[in-house]
């Protein structure tokens, strides 16, 4: 029996999360697994009511749950930052969720805006660091609201969370046995400390394993080769901000935000999964946004609990529903609603 949370948010997470719990629901049933869930009213309506975000207790009892499923944060009455650091980033920090994992595949039938590229050219594997960087929010403020004012925001990289990255980089890249190639994406010519550890650390971990092929690109370059070699690529483990941003390139190469789904892991801990698209409040209410993103997350889920049935099961359907069902991965332009893409998906699981 699985607890998981469950945690819809703003915007149209709600909408996409009905669906992948839909298909959660069906592969349960046909793998025959159980689960229970508990849903949080986390996110911006619920700030905007009480002023509160969410507190060491919310914390606390997430502990408890193997897994969360998140739909999305960030509502446009409250200004940003507020749910992204009150919500996302506390719990990715609080649980220790060290790895941002990113898969980016391209499904036949899903249109890449890469000319002359196909699934076979695009399926790789981000492995973003997810606690540290940028993100440590280190830093301050000198002389402030002065024409001398300074802001300086650090970098933080400690060698056991660098490390810690590495390690499961590799032992994913071992695990997928696709080319057993891993990538570390950095800024060696200029960011001389942090990226000299990361190298050090990456060059000493890859003595354990003379079966992974080792790479080295700058992030610029990764940006460039994304568009015209993604072929190149298997795993790739970078930090947090170069994470970030590489794989929203990557989103769009695997048919955009309607697919693109991730994980924020803590191997030994609750790791919490989620479609990578924000809140999309254009779209909220209107049930028209792709809720694909979201089953992926589920599958992930599904994967990282060791339930690797039920997770081939639901990529198969949502294959199946790119390849044969779906005009297009945008929302709006699919050609039917988030319910029916939901409920192609839960058929689809049957139906195997
Ligand atoms: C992501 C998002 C978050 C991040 C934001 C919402 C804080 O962009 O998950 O990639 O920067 O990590
Ligand atoms: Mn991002």
């Amino acid at each position: 029996m699985y607890k998981i949370a469950v945690i819809p948010g703003d915007g149209t997470g709600p909408e996409v999360v009905r669906e992948a719990m839909k298909a959660l629901e069906a592969a349960a049933d046909v793998e025959g697994f159980d689960f229970e869930s508990k849903y949080f009213d986390f996110g911006g309506d619920r700030y905007l009511e009480t002023g509160k975000v969410m507190d060491a207790e919310d914390i606390e009892e997430l502990r408890g749950f193997e897994a969360i499923l998140l739909g999305a944060i960030g509502h446009p009455d409250v200004k940003p930052g507020i749910l992204e650091q009150g919500i996302l980033l506390n719990v990715r920090f609080a649980l220790d969720q060290y790895i941002n994992l990113r898969p980016v595949k391209l499904y036949a039938g899903v249109e890449t805006p890469l000319k002359d590229k196909g699934p076979d050219d695009i399926d790789f594997v981000v492995v973003r660091e997810n606690t540290e960087g940028l993100y440590a929010g280190t830093g301050g403020f000198l002389r402030k609201d002065t024409p001398f004012e300074v802001a300086v925001q650090e970098s933080v990289n400690t060698r056991r969370g660098v490390e810690r990255c590495l390690r499961f980089a590799y032992d994913y890249c071992r695990r997928r046995d696709r080319d057993r190639k891993l990538t570390l994406c950095g800024k060696t010519n200029v960011l001389t400390y942090a990226w000299d550890l990361w190298e050090r650390a990456f060059n000493e971990l890859a003595e354990s394993y003379p079966d992974i092929e080792t790479d080295y690109a700058h992030v610029d370059a990764i940006c460039m080769w994304f568009v015209k070699n993604p072929e190149w690529f298997d795993v790739i483990v970078t930090d947090n901000m170069f994470g970030d941003i590489i794989t929203d390139l990557g989103a769009m190469i695997q048919g955009g935000m309607g697919i693109a789904a991730g994980g924020n892991i803590n191997p030994e801990g609750t790791s919490m999964f989620e479609p990578i698209g924000g809140s999309a409040p254009k779209y909220t209410g209107k049930n028209v946004i792709n809720p694909l993103a979201a089953i992926c997350a589920v599958q992930m889920m599904m994967d990282h609990l060791g339930e690797v049935d039920a997770a081939a099961r639901i990529e198969r359907a949502v294959m199946n529903a790119c390849n044969n069902d779906l005009e297009s991965l945008s929302a709006g332009k699919m050609g039917k609603s988030t319910t029916e893409v939901g409920d192609l998906v839960v058929k689809y699981i049957k139906e195997q």
